[in-house]
């Protein structure tokens, strides 16, 4: 199939047993061959988090920490590199925490998933993705919760195609953060007996990977926004509509002309609704400020006591003008903050973006899928609601 290669690179697949879980023992751009390759990887992926952090700190970029924040201190543990701090404000932890103290903020794509497969004839899966068999690889699955009451569900009415049509030879997950990748592997075959594998590595780095030798045309899956946050380029100055251009290009070439991607998407054009969801409570706001908290953790910020819940308080607002939830961090007192890099004087009221999380138009996003190659083929549901979900086709090769 065009645009895959096999050639082993950055990541590498993991067989979904545990010792899987040592293999994925780094935090960051590819689950590598060999524990020197695992230091390099690890050196290469603080590094580009020390810059982001002090670039966002300096106010040199907009948005850059939002990629850092799914930090999974347990990967340093295995590889040995631990060091104390408050694991409430380790960023995978938080975001365990903040999905366990408010299960219904799911952002709607549970009950969304739920709907989809209720009923056959809305399955836009069954009804509008061709008969086949299909590689599943899911973006972003997160955490187990996520995992069980989304991807599963969504998988299994594939599985349990009552017309036999629609065949799944795998499942492959994609993720950053290495329990989460391994885990969802692992669940997915517990749960439906499929052949899996997982990802270890930046989903956006336009690099090759080795995908999995599952049969079929690859079908993606993306959950929870994934696909939306992240916009590490606007630092280049390009808005999130090019950046989600980017990415669908992206995902074009990686799995090929005739492959398929499932997306959720937050359509509510309610601000206060939407707010409402990205209300600061203490879990999520100890996630949103886990960017600073890792700083601290690996030594980028200098001082071991820095105090990141006294000094900073997270705030949710709404751009209107990018159409997308902003979270920052912003100072509640004047202070030093100690660096790597020199001091850093930081005034009450400093601002550190630390989330964008777009909410563009299905329209913008059929645009800009458009010029990667991508074209709309389903949206559920029909009526206009404050979530949907759409399946978008790779048609051909993206613009130049
Ligand atoms: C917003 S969460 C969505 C999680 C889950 N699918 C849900 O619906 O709740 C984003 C997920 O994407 C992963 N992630 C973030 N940045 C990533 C990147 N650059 N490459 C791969 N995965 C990434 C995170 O680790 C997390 O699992």
């Amino acid at each position: 199939m065009a645009g895959k290669t096999t050639k082993r690179q950055t990541a590498r697949k993991l067989a979904d047993n545990t010792e899987s879980r040592l293999a994925a023992s780094f935090f960051g751009c590819g689950a590598l061959e060999n524990c020197n390759d695992n230091q390099t990887a690890v050196a290469r992926e603080r590094e580009k988090f020390r810059n982001d952090f002090l670039m966002a700190v300096r106010d040199e970029g907009n948005g850059l920490l939002t990629r850092h924040l799914f930090f999974d201190p347990k990967d340093y543990q295995i590889s040995g590199q631990i060091v104390d701090g408050d694991r409430i404000l380790w960023g995978s932890n938080a975001w365990d925490a903040h999905e366990l103290s408010s299960p219904e903020v799911d952002f709607g794509d549970a009950s969304l998933v739920k709907a989809l497969v209720s009923d056959p004839v809305d399955n836009i899966l069954l009804t509008s993705l061709p008969g086949g068999t299909y590689s599943v690889y899911e973006y972003g699955p997160g955490e187990q919760n996520s995992v069980r009451t989304k991807s599963i569900p969504f998988v299994r009415s594939l599985v349990n195609d009552p017309s036999k049509t629609h065949r799944v030879s795998g499942y492959t997950s994609f993720d950053i953060v290495p329990s989460y990748a391994v885990d969802s592997a692992r669940l997915f075959n517990e749960e439906l007996g499929l052949n899996t594998s997982a990802i270890v590595g930046n989903a956006y780095r336009r690099e090759p990977i080795e995908l999995s030798e599952h049969k079929g045309n690859d079908l993606v899956a993306i959950f929870g926004g994934m696909l939306m946050n992240a916009p590490e380029f606007l630092k280049e100055g390009r808005d999130s509509r090019e950046v989600l251009c980017d990415y669908f290009a992206t995902i074009n070439l990686r799995h090929g002309v005739g492959s398929y991607i499932f997306m959720t998407l937050d359509i509510e054009r309610d601000v206060g609704k939407l707010l409402k969801r990205y209300e600061q409570t203490p879990a999520f706001a100890c996630f949103s400020l886990s960017g600073i908290a890792r700083a601290v953790h690996e030594g980028v910020i200098t001082d071991r006591n820095y105090d990141v819940l006294g000094n900073w308080e997270a705030v949710s607002s709404w751009n209107a003008t990018a159409c997308r939830i902003e979270i920052d961090c912003i100072a509640t007192k004047d202070h030093t903050m100690t660096t790597v890099d020199g001091d850093i004087e930081i005034k009450k009221g400093h601002k550190i973006s630390s989330i964008l999380s777009a909410k563009n138009p299905i329209k913008d996003i059929e645009k800009v899928a458009n010029v990667a190659g991508v074209d709309l083929v389903d949206i559920f549901p029909q009526k206009q609601q404050t979530k949907c979900g759409i399946l978008l086709k790779v048609a051909r090769p993206p613009a130049p």
